[in-house]
């Protein structure tokens, strides 16, 4: 591991003091809205509005070509969101997927136990001590009053399926997208006849009845996750493992995330999930403190052996170089979609004043960035050049996603891009309608130049091929 570990030697500023400047413009902007405000909004359920979904569609992109597209030894999965309920009871989320709560007695009020307030460096053996509100003297946050001992939580959304609510059609929503490739491991190996080490990538909706939810999409009810499970030989699983971790790592740092603000943080033995021999977790730091932004983590055969010896099929891998039949080890990469969208959006955030004024841009990544390019009339009086800029634009949309603005002066529309992370603006003007050029100006240093309309979109697709390229 080579990012910084020790909290105590690094802590770098967040990219933004308050959490609620960015809240403001996610909403104000169109990136994300409280789910159902019309009638006073849902706990912890967020909506991603116009720009919303094009970042997260694009950070979706991202993970999948770097995960699937780019390898040859990783392959895609959609599993349903709906398992059979045995699924959960082998894989022991029905046992242990639980957060510790406690309860005020006074109120009612119910708290996550590691979330209180004096248990910040609590263990996990001292948080599974039925004693240890006594012992510490927590009480309610709130209104001071006497908490209960912890309880175990499980997190799991329980539904039924079919006409009939009974204990026998109980159903589970997924709490993570892992299980799909697992239960899924054989048909995928003989599609595909990969041969170890080899991954099954996935994204999809995952459900958790989080005791406290909050910070906006940090930590919500409903989420998306970004899962790839490496099968590997047992006795590579350590060496592959830390290859993973830095490829994870490297991939937000590719996408412009601060080094920084970026760490690596090992799980103690005691924190460990269930399933899980050794977890790391690239964290960053958000306004709020460091929090995971992904965990990598080594499996072992807890999955696959469960799932076979519950099942009663063979789920074991036979390698025709050693003859050899053996359950795979697991090496999991686990990421939030929402959280790394975040993350993006918060880590871009700049405030600078420019000739006496305040400009706020997102210097997101040209791949992530919601639109590509804007292009705007310097004269929307002018029909030719409306004409021309609507060519323009017609012509970029088959490739990217591009925009047309006219509803403001040319530079209160660059502000405008500016503000929700458009990397380029084409600016045409009377001029354009005699040399066949316009001006295009760079969001970050908001340079100008002039190019010919001829071939612009060329040279758009070939910057945003060099971006992602890292050129
Ligand atoms: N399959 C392993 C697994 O689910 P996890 O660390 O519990 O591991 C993986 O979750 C990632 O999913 C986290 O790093 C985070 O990015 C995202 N995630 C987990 N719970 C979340 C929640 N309640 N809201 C938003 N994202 C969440």
């Amino acid at each position: 591991m080579t990012a910084q570990t020790d909290p105590a030697q690094h802590d770098p500023a967040p990219a933004v003091a308050n959490l609620e400047t960015i809240v403001s413009l996610a909403k104000r902007r169109g990136f994300v809205f409280p789910s159902s405000e019309i009638y006073g909004g849902i706990n912890a359920v967020w909506d991603y509005g116009p720009l919303g979904v094009e970042l997260k569609n694009n950070v979706k992109r991202a993970w999948w070509r770097a995960m699937v597209q780019e390898r040859d030894d990783i392959v895609g999965l959609d599993a349903g969101i709906l398992m059979h309920p045995q699924v959960w009871v082998t894989s022991g989320h029905v046992e242990s997927f639980t957060d510790p709560l406690v309860e005020c007695r006074t109120d009612n009020r119910r708290f996550r136990l590691d979330e209180l307030p004096g248990t910040e460096r609590l263990s996990q053996t001292d948080l599974r001590d039925p004693r240890i509100v006594e012992r510490l003297r927590l009480r309610c946050p709130v209104d001071g009053g006497e908490l209960s001992p912890p309880r175990r939580f499980n997190l799991m959304f329980r539904t039924f399926m079919g006409p009939v609510e009974e204990d026998a059609s109980v159903v589970y929503l997924r709490p993570e997208t892992a299980q799909g490739a697992y239960v899924n491991f054989r048909n995928v190996q003989q599609s595909t006849r990969k041969k170890l080490p080899f991954g099954i990538a996935q994204v999809g909706k995952a459900f958790r009845n989080e005791i406290t939810p909050g910070n906006f999409v940090f930590r919500t009810r409903e989420f998306e996750q970004m899962e790839m499970q490496y099968f590997v030989r047992p006795e590579r699983a350590a060496e592959l493992f830390e290859e993973w971790l830095p490829r994870r790592h490297a991939w937000y740092l590719s996408y412009g995330v601060t080094p920084e603000r970026l760490r690596y943080r090992e799980h103690a033995p005691d924190e460990l999930a269930h399933y899980a021999r050794k977890a790391v977790d690239v964290e960053y730091r958000f306004p709020f403190g460091w929090k995971e932004l992904e965990g990598v983590h080594n499996r072992g055969d807890w999955d696959l052996g469960r799932h076979a010896e519950a099942s009663g099929e063979n789920l074991s891998y036979f390698d025709p170089a050693t003859n050899e039949s053996f359950i795979p080890f697991i090496v999991e990469t686990a990421a939030g979609a929402d959280r790394a969208a975040f993350t993006f959006l918060i880590d871009a955030y700049r405030e600078e004043v420019v000739r006496g004024e305040k400009r706020v841009s997102l210097a997101l990544h040209p791949d992530l960035a919601p639109y590509k390019v804007a292009v705007l009339p310097l004269l929307k009086k002018r029909p030719e050049i409306v004409e021309l800029c609507q060519k323009i634009v017609a012509d970029l949309r088959t490739d990217m996603m591009a925009v047309y603005d006219d509803t403001a002066s040319i530079g209160k529309l660059y502000r405008r891009q500016d503000e929700i992370g458009t990397p380029w603006c084409v600016t045409v003007d009377v001029d354009s309608l005699e040399d066949g050029a316009l001006t295009i100006r760079q969001r970050d240093s908001m340079e100008q130049q002039r190019v010919p309309v001829e071939g612009v979109k060329r040279l758009f697709v070939d910057r945003l091929a060099a971006a992602r390229s890292g050129i």
